[in-house]
This record gives C-alpha cells, sequence and structure tokens, in this order.
C-alpha cells in the first residue's frame, strides 16, 4: 500500500493489481473523484472520453467527473443508461456504442465507467468490442463494485438464460474508488454489496467479519482497500480462472445466481440472492466437507447483521432454481463443482455434491 499526498489531505490508497501483462492500480481515497482527470492525465491517448453511467448516478456525481475531465484536457461525453440490472444486456451495449459512433469516439478515445456493478459490467464490456477494444477506466459508485466487479476485468451482459452468460475478460487501466459516494447508496444497497464483503472474509480474511459496523457509513477506505487487495491478488495470480483460484470468488454465486435468475432480474438484488446462496454453500459445506457448525454461525450472523435474507422468497420454485442452476456457464462441462469451505478462510472446489443434494439445499431454503 503506498500513500499519495498530491491531493487532498485525505489519505489515499494504491493497491497494485500485478497481472503480468496489463498490471494497473486501484487508487482508494475519499474525495477522489474530483482528481480523475488530473490523474489520468499522463495516461490518455486521444482527447475524446465516453463517460458512462445510470440514471441514477448521473445526477450525483457525472457532474464533478465531466468537470475533472475537462479540466485535465479531455473531451467527455455523458452516456447515462436506465439505472438497475435490466439495463445489463447486449441492447444496453448497443445503446453505447451508437452513441460512442455519434460522438465520434474512434480507437483512440476511451471510456469512464461511474456507477455499480451494471455500469461496470456493461460500460466495460462496451469497451472491450467498441473497435475491437479500447481502454477504460472504472469508477466505482457501490459497495459491489468497490469490493469486487470494479476490479478484475470480468465485463459482460445477461443473457435471457443466464446471467453474465455473454461477456469478456478487458481490465481496466485504472480504478478509483471513492469511498464518499456510498454515503448517497440507499440502505438496501449499500447492505447488499457486504454480502460480497462477507464473501472475501469467508473464503480469504475471516477477522473481516468481526471489523463489520453495520452503522458505518463513513472511514471505510480501510475496508475497501482491505477487499480491493484480496481480490488483486486472486486476480494477479490467476486472471483467467484456470487454476481454480479465481474460482474461490464463485463461493455462493452458483446457487445466487439461479435465483436472481429465476426471481427475474432486479427482483432481488445481486447481493441479496448471494446472500441465500452463501447460506446454501455453509450448508452444503458442512454437509460434504465437515465445515464447523460455528464457522458458518459466524457467517450467517454476519449476513442477518446487514438485513440480507437468507431464505428463498416465496413463489420461486424448487425445480426452477434447480434447472436455471444447471443452465449455468459453471455447469457448461456437465460436471457439478461447488466451492465450499472445510472452515474459514479454507475454501476448496468439490465435485461431491449430487443433484439430490443441492434439491434438498433448495428446499430447506425454501419460504414455507
Ligand atoms: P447496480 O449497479 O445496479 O447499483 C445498485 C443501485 O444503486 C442502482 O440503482 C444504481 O443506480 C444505484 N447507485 C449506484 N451508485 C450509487 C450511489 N453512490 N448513490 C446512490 N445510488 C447509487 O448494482 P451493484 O450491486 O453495484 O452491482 C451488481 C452487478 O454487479 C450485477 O450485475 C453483478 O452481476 C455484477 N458483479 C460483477 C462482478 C464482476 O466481477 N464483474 C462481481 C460482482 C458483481
Ligand atoms: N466476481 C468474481 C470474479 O471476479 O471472478
Amino acid at each position: 500500500l503506498v500513500n499519495d499526498d498530491r491531493h487532498d489531505p485525505a489519505e489515499v490508497i494504491e493497491i497494485s493489481v500485478g497481472l503480468e501483462n496489463s498490471p494497473y492500480s486501484v487508487w482508494i481515497g475519499d474525495g477522489i473523484l474530483d482528481s480523475i482527470g488530473e490523474r489520468l492525465g499522463a495516461w490518455r491517448r486521444g482527447k475524446k472520453v465516453a463517460l458512462v453511467t445510470d440514471a441514477n448516478v448521473a445526477p450525483l456525481y457525472a457532474d464533478r467527473v465531466l468537470s475533472s475531465l475537462t479540466a485535465a484536457g479531455f473531451s467527455p461525453c455523458l452516456i447515462v443508461v436506465p439505472a438497475g440490472e435490466s439495463s445489463k444486456c447486449l441492447a444496453g451495449v448497443e445503446m453505447i456504442c451508437d452513441a460512442m459512433i455519434s460522438a465520434g469516439l474512434d480507437r483512440s478515445s476511451s471510456l469512464v465507467a461511474l456507477g455499480g456493478g451494471v455500469i461496470g459490467d456493461l460500460a466495460g464490456f462496451a469497451a472491450a468490442v467498441y473497435y475491437r477494444g479500447i481502454p477504460y477506466v472504472q469508477v466505482p459508485t457501490t459497495v459491489v463494485a468497490q469490493v469486487d466487479s470494479a476490479v478484475g476485468g470480468k465485463t459482460g451482459v445477461n443473457a435471457t438464460g443466464g446471467k453474465n452468460l455473454i461477456g469478456a475478460f478487458h481490465q481496466p487501466a485504472m480504478v478509483f474508488c471513492d469511498p464518499f459516494t456510498l454515503s448517497t447508496l440507499p440502505t438496501r444497497e449499500f447492505n447488499e454489496g457486504i454480502a460480497e464483503v462477507i464473501k472475501h472474509a469467508a473464503i480469504r480474511m475471516p477477522s473481516l467479519l468481526d471489523e463489520l459496523d453495520p452503522n458505518q457509513r463513513t472511514g471505510l477506505a480501510p475496508m475497501i482497500a482491505k477487499n480491493v487487495s484480496i481480490k488483486a491478488e486472486i486476480v494477479a495470480a490467476d486472471e483467467f480462472e484456470t487454476i481454480g483460484l479465481r474460482a474461490m470468488l464463485n463461493f455462493g454465486h452458483t446457487l445466487g445466481h439461479a435465483i436472481e435468475n429465476v426471481a427475474g432480474y432486479g427482483t432481488l438484488l445481486h447481493g441479496e440472492a448471494i446472500s441465500i446462496g452463501l447460506h446454501a454453500a455453509l450448508k452444503l459445506s458442512a454437509q460434504f466437507e465437515g465445515m464447523p457448525d460455528a464457522d458458518a454461525n459466524r457467517v450467517l450472523d454476519a449476513l442477518r447483521a446487514f438485513h440480507l435474507p437468507l431464505q428463498i422468497p416465496a413463489g420461486l420454485q424448487s425445480a426452477r432454481i434447480f434447472d436455471a442452476m444447471m443452465k449455468d456457464k459453471k455447469f457448461a462441462s456437465g460436471s457439478m463443482r461447488f466451492v465450499l469451505l472445510r472452515a474459514l478462510g479454507k475454501p476448496v472446489i468439490s465435485s461431491d455434491v449430487t443433484p439430490d443434494a443441492v434439491r434438498d439445499v433448495i428446499a430447506s431454503l425454501q419460504t414455507a
């Protein structure tokens, strides 16, 4: 971690994502939003930059980023998409690309993604395919995005048949996390992001569970930095998820994505579906890996403290969730592979989980 004192008195933390071919830095600091243009100055290519954001974030933060880019000599064009998961689709990519074509952006241009995980994934994918790939910068404004999705280069959109099924690896050139932006997040959106923090704690840093305070909404930079470090270390070691390490980040996501898909994107927030998926993964961890109850209870207590759901909402049929899970790309090879825990901080990839065990765990989480 490196302190950077070029700007305001608030500490800025730099975390390196040590990829062999495309290393980059994640900068974390309260108020860093206002110095993005200046910080991009040395990196810039063409002057034209697309600032892509959503309709909730635009009125809150777009002007500050536009001013910062303009002051640094860029010519930004603002592209605003509707807020919410339903924008994360191919039509959303087309809309962004069309707007960039109309604004005259070419292969020397770049893109800034300002918003939550939806904007990061969607705009990142647009950057991956526009002129066969232009550089982009992530400016995450939700907990999910700051602790997880903005780092690692997974970009993409949902297909009717499943979540994130259309996408590309495209690493950002830089990431700027401004924890101050989290102060405007509605409580429900703040809490859903903590599901990814709890996931990181469960697979990599159990001590994080003791540091989480449901009432804390300021001074979050150190917590964000710990999560970014976890993600950065895993991504640097296994960028393309080929050696099994990055797959550990899918803890709780196998069932979580299926629940999100069957509920209809946007019904449950992403982190809420992941919270239910984490509950399922903890049960399977106890059954197949002997995870101690005390460990599972620490995770469940943390999820409850942030009012995250642990049961599948009424009306979602078990059979549909099971089918959606089987279609998930993680099962494309036909084998059922689950990330489970032997204990907190000790993840394994298991092929032992049977379809019946999955059906049973789904049934056990159904709301009566
Ligand atoms: P989101 O982007 O939809 O943001 C949640 C809501 O908060 C939206 O309504 C948004 O407009 C609003 N918002 C954003 N920032 C705000 C702010 N500072 N103040 C007020 N409102 C604000 O959702 P999310 O939870 O950030 O991200 C979920 C998405 O991220 C899912 O699509 C998920 O698949 C994806 N994801 C991707 C990765 C990855 O590695 N690429 C990892 C985790 C999650
Ligand atoms: N969010 C899972 C990953 O980036 O691999």
